[in-house]
């Protein structure tokens, strides 16, 4: 049997260079020889404040992010997170069996609550949401950026122990990330992850971004004052970050990237990114407008929600009768 792989993204904002290089990539490289379950989950996005119509709006965007990136519905499910009740119903029992300790050691709720007494519940148990979202699926393989790594990890000790206290239920999966690429850095402040909340927009590149705006926030990007090209994360974040959105745009392994500068300034290896990942763009940006308001979007969702709905559906049902649910 094929392993199984389930990821999500949250519709909150334009997916960036980020997500695409962490996350949808290996994505796109799954769906052809493993059992793929791709999810938009809205579910997640709602932990902070939303405009209920730009939710549904950036939903149906980052599904048809999902197919312009080369994602095939006809090789993998894609599907909306909140068409399928039984990522709430699992994530309540998950819930029932975790501790609030574990939750509070989760780096990303320390950075999104950032101590404040009034952080919304939602986001402190959002792991738990996403624990459900992989369990459901009995995903083995979860790939996703580095910054999700802890997340993973939770749901493994969730599964393990849920298993031990109940008996054989869940699938415990595993991290999969990229080697080059699992956590791209601010354009602007390349010590901090590419974010789609950060305020400034020169710090991302969206995958929907014109030309234009693509060679503003790489010309602007910090870098140093060496003036050498080379690859070196703590002395210079900025230049290294660059060189792996090129090795990675280009197919080129880094070390050559670097040969091919050697001499040259950061003038012209801006100038020669900036090329590059526009071409890269063009053809997911085309493939995107066309699928966008087509009706074969809504017909994708549906069926993938359905899909999806009968695989949680068989995982609940032993759940249930695990935890003494009434089966009336
Ligand atoms: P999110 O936008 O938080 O829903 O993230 C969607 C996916 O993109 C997850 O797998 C993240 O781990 C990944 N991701 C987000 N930001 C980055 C980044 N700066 N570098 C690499 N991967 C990222
Ligand atoms: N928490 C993930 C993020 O912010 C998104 C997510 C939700 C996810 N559920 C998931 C990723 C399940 C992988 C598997 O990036």
């Amino acid at each position: 049997m094929k392993p199984k792989v389930f990821s999500g993204v949250q519709p909150t904002g334009n997916i960036h260079l980020g997500n695409y290089i962490g996350a949808l990539r290996q994505f796109v490289e799954l769906q052809d020889t493993m059992d793929c379950v791709y999810c938009i989950v809205d579910m997640h996005s709602i932990t902070l404040p939303q405009d209920p119509e730009q939710l549904r709006q950036t939903t149906l965007d980052v599904a048809a992010l999902y197919m312009a990136v080369g994602l095939d519905p006809k090789k993998a499910t894609i599907f909306v997170q909140s068409t399928v009740p039984q990522h709430a119903e699992l994530s309540w029992v998950l819930t029932c069996n975790s501790y609030t300790g574990e939750l509070s050691r989760m780096t990303q709720f320390k950075d999104k609550s950032k101590g404040s007494e009034s952080a919304p519940t939602g986001l402190f148990t959002y792991p738990l949401l996403m624990a459900a979202d992989i369990l459901l699926y009995d995903a083995n393989i979860v790939p996703v950026g580095n910054d999700q790594k802890q997340h993973i990890e939770l749901t493994r000790d969730l599964a393990i122990r849920f298993n031990n206290k109940f008996g054989d239920t869940f699938v415990v999966p595993d991290y999969k990330g990229m080697e080059v690429g699992a956590r791209i850095m601010a354009l602007d402040e390349p010590t901090k992850k590419m974010s789609k909340s950060a305020e400034n927009i020169h710090s991302r590149i969206s995958l929907l971004d014109k030309p234009e705006k693509v060679k503003k926030s790489i010309m602007k990007s910090t870098t140093d004052s060496e003036g050498i090209i080379r690859y070196d994360v703590s002395e210079k974040p900025g230049i290294s970050n660059l060189l792996t959105i090129y090795s990675v745009f280009s197919g080129k392994k880094i070390d050559e990237v670097v040969q091919q500068y050697e001499g040259s300034g950061y003038g012209q290896f801006k100038k020669d990114l900036v090329e590059i990942v526009n071409e890269h763009l063009d053809p997911i940006q085309k493939k995107y407008y066309e699928i966008r308001e087509s009706e074969e979007l809504i017909k994708v969702l549906k069926e993938g929600g359905e899909k999806a709905g009968a695989i949680a559906e068989n995982t609940m049902k032993r759940v249930r009768e695990k935890i003494g649910f009434i089966n009336l």
